[in-house]
């Protein structure tokens, strides 16, 4: 049998920030799925690359005050951390904003427009007057026009949860320099799904049973179905896709249309092939004839967010530019932490990735137990402290870890390190576990690894039966029972071998340590048909993984310092909380400052003379003489705190308190500074 010929990829994330737990799940998954492949002696080339274009990081490259390109580096410059942490092994890492990215892109889209599937068409939209371009919805707010809740977005309110369009929003604005967006007209470009070449292929290709899960089949089927609009109307089969952006937009020059860029959409899953391509080249391997190669298989690891991109867009475009079209689309759920909400995309809240390594937590552990929640099915997973602690400790440290620390002390030390003849029982206990290799093989390639947890678990169960029946620490200390422990322990060190090339997948370190300690080769699943056999040296037991403990887990959860536990740089914590009754009880209000003078004998204070539109002014002392010159502040507004009780000074009668803002350590960080509101406000307002 030839070998399979795989070509793996995870969905390309946002260069916008670092990766959250959400991340990490998925690339654990392919991560599993590839190794698993590879240890039955597939061609694996796995692929991933940051999604770099679009509005969402342009807007916060400027932000940044950085470029685009600067701005993704630097988050690229930080994915290895994680990958490496994780044992995650991708083959190469690129971006889709590289040039064979670019490329690819301009290519796959001419092809397409060659095949009469791409239309323009002018539409209109809300342009942002200040920033000169056209609003991505997410960047239109306003009021809904539903439940009239204030500051929503311009495609759904969070408050109601009603869709619409920006248009229908009242009274708009731009959430980028609060302009009032105004609608203008624009070419776009579509990619015309709803021509029926698009739809007859994409029903077969969603539907045969081969690509995708039953349940996103499923899904897939209400899309083809009527739809509801945002502006009430209904559609039947599939709409048009607007694949084009207006400049200013980071993003790839659509050929021929000068100021029209792809939508981040249509150049984010080329990425996958630019990866590969970049990937095959530095080998000086070549990019056509791989993917001519009828053998290949490609194979796209996403969660079930993006499902339509990738089982209608994706293999449109690729079967309608001539290209090949994905084999699977395997769809995982969303993971969530201590049974929380799902993570933002953005904030990835709940597990810090790095803060779990970084506290010296074993990446493997994190692999198992993801590895034993998941089913190949796309079901969300929530990551629980207590749960993870059993699965980690009782498991894979009590009944799998403990077989090998059970047996290796005696082959070392009485039998020289050699491993000896296995009696019957233990014969029919390893064939036992060779049996299952073709049932864990299943559901390794159906990604149901929980499954595959639950079967190795079992069979650690019988092999740690086996023990506890041979008790080998009796068998040392009595007379003549020398062969039967060799037997006992040759057996446990067979048994964890065959258990080892089980997990070996979620657990490449681990399994890597096993090689060492065995003395064999990188085990294959292959190698599951066979035994080391009498004779065999194995190399000295070194304790293979530590158990999980509770202050880890806490330390792990335990929330970023409390704001008022830091020195803030205004050098004091935040005071004590205090309702809005407590803050309505001080009565702030505009004063103009009519007349400022020196006070005669001090260097620290100065003579206010306020307005607070009362019809009458007031004396204010104020300890400011050291910032300000009084022509400064005549004639200027500031806020007047004006119910405190009149205190008499040593230079007199002081009717309140004029506001400014300094530093807690006044000596170390001198001055203090007058506060001014702005244009507009009258004295006698009050500030609330
Ligand atoms: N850039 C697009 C994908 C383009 S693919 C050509 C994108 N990026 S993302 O960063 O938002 O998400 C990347 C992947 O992470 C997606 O598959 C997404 O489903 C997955 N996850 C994001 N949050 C997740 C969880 N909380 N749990 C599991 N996976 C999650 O979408
Ligand atoms: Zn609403």
């Amino acid at each position: 049998m030839t070998a399979r010929k795989i070509f793996v990829t995870t969905a390309l994330p946002y260069a916008n920030g670092n990766f959250h737990i959400g991340h990490i799940m998925e690339y654990i998954q392919a991560d599993t799925w590839v190794r698993y492949q590879r240890m039955q002696g597939a061609e694996v080339n796995f692929v991933g690359a940051d999604d770099a274009h679009g509005a969402p990081i342009m807007i916060a490259a400027e932000k940044a005050g950085k470029t685009p390109q600067e701005f993704v580096a630097e988050i690229a410059a930080g994915r290895a951390q994680y990958l490496e942490g994780f044992h995650i092994a991708f083959d190469n890492w690129h971006s889709t904003d590289a040039p064979e990215n670019h490329e690819l892109a301009r290519q796959i889209y001419l092809d397409l427009k060659a095949n009469g599937l791409i239309e323009t068409r002018t539409i209109e939209q809300f342009f942002d007057p200040e920033k000169n371009m056209f609003l991505p919805d997410r960047f239109i707010k306003g009021e809904c026009p539903r439940c009239h809740a204030k500051d929503q977005y311009g495609d759904n309110c969070e408050v109601c949860s009603a869709v619409y369009a920006p248009t229908e929003l009242i009274e708009p604005y731009s959430a980028l320099s609060g302009a009032k967006p105004v609608l203008r007209s624009s070419e776009h470009f579509f990619f015309k799904l709803s021509d029926p070449r698009c739809v007859e292929f994409l029903q077969e290709w969603t539907q045969n049973g081969e690509h995708v899960q039953p349940e996103v089949a499923a899904k897939i089927r209400e899309w083809f179905g009527t739809r509801t609009n945002p502006d009430g109307t209904t559609s039947e089969g599939l709409d048009d896709w607007d694949i084009s952006r207006d400049a200013p937009y980071f993003g790839i020059e659509i050929p021929d249309a000068p100021g029209k860029y792809f939508y981040v959409w249509l150049d984010a899953p080329v990425g996958y092939l630019a990866s590969l391509k970049n990937l095959l080249e530095r080998r000086g391997e070549d990019y056509e004839a791989y993917m001519a190669d009828p053998r290949l298989e490609q194979v796209h690891f996403i969660g079930k967010d993006i499902i339509t991109f990738h089982t209608l867009f994706w293999p449109a475009m690729l079967k309608f530019s001539g290209r090949k079209t994905p084999t699977k689309i395997c769809v995982h759920g969303f993971m969530t932490v201590n049974n929380g909400e799902k993570m933002s995309k953005s904030r990835g809240t709940g597990l810090d990735p790095l803060k779990y390594l970084s506290l010296g937590m074993d990446p493997e552990w994190l692999r198992y137990y993801l590895g034993a929640k998941l089913n190949g099915r796309n079901e969300d997973i929530d990551f629980n402290p207590e749960d993870f602690m059993a699965r980690v400790n009782a498991d894979l440290i009590g009944k799998y870890v403990n077989i090998a620390s059970r047996a290796a002390g005696f082959i070392a030390k009485r039998f020289g390190g050699r491993l000896g003849e296995v009696g019957s029982d233990g014969q029919e206990l390893l064939a036992a576990l060779r049996g299952q290799s073709e049932a864990i093989a299943a559901a390794y390639e159906a990604r149901d690894t929980a499954r595959v947890a639950r079967d190795v678990m079992l069979l650690c169960d019988r092999v740690n039966a086996y023990v506890d029946a041979n008790r080998p620490w009796e068998l040392a200390r009595q007379e003549g029972m020398e062969e039967r422990l060799h037997d006992v322990c040759t057996t446990c060190i067979e048994a964890f071998r065959l258990l080892t090339l089980y997990l070996k997948p979620m657990l490449p370190a681990v399994a890597a340590q096993v090689e060492t300690f065995l003395q064999v080769p990188p085990l294959a699943f292959a190698d599951a048909q066979s035994l080391l056999g009498a004779g065999h040296a194995i190399g000295a037991y070194q304790h293979l993984m530590q158990r999980v403990t509770a202050e880890q887990l806490d330390a792990l959860f335990a929330l970023p310092e409390p704001v008022v536990e830091k020195v803030l740089p205004g050098g004091e914590d935040i005071a004590p909380t205090i309702t809005i009754d407590d803050f309505a009880k001080i009565d702030l209000r505009i004063a103009r400052i009519v007349d400022c003078q020196a006070v005669q004998g001090s260097t620290k204070l100065l003579q206010l003379t306020l307005d607070a539109g009362e019809g009458r002014t007031r004396n204010v002392l104020s300890g400011i003489a050291s910032m300000y010159q009084p022509e400064q502040l005549t004639g200027k507004l500031t806020v007047l705190v004006a119910n405190l009780a009149p205190r008499k000074m040593k230079f007199g009668v002081s009717e309140g308190m004029v506001l400014a803002a300094s530093h807690a350590d006044e000596k170390a960080h001198p001055g203090i500074y007058v506060l001014e509101p702005f244009p507009g406000a009258q004295p006698g307002m009050r500030v609330r």
